[in-house]
């Protein structure tokens, strides 16, 4: 798949992602907690998944052409990838409904800037990048 593609799909699924987060938050506040743990399963794969595909990507085009200096703000929004794995694996088993809509109101922050960095910032920055690669 060609990246411009790709990023678009990606967007997408930011898109997706920020439907099902609001989804899980009604099922939370509506106290069914049969249905929350079924999103939630359904949603750490989807997020899994996407952030492998972001990785194999758009850092790795990065890193192809900057190295690991050049490509520092890249690595640094990457690396929230960490934090977003560790907040929804707590997520899944959190045992209150109060730690349930800490724990998602905590992702959906990060995931928001995160979203936003990447979509302003490091895409766009893969896309040109990709764009002059192809050319040279
Ligand atoms: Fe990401
Ligand atoms: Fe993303």
């Amino acid at each position: 798949m060609e990246l411009p593609e790709l990023v678009k799909i990606l967007i997408e699924e930011h898109r997706n992602v920020r439907v099902l987060l609001l989804k899980i938050h009604h099922l939370i506040s509506e106290g069914r907690d049969k249905e929350v743990a079924e999103a939630l399963k359904d949603f750490k794969p989807y997020l899994d998944q996407h952030i492998i595909d972001e990785e194999a990507t758009i850092l790795k085009i990065l890193l192809e052409a900057y190295g690991r200096q050049g490509a520092e703000n890249a690595i640094k929004v990457f690396q929230q990838h960490r934090e977003v794995h560790q907040l929804i694996t707590e997520l899944t088993r959190a045992e209150s409904p109060e730690e349930l809509r800490d724990k998602r109101e905590r992702l959906r922050q990060i995931l928001e800037s995160h979203f936003a960095a990447e979509e302003s910032g490091i895409f766009p920055w893969a896309l040109e990048t990709y764009r002059r690669v192809r050319r040279e």
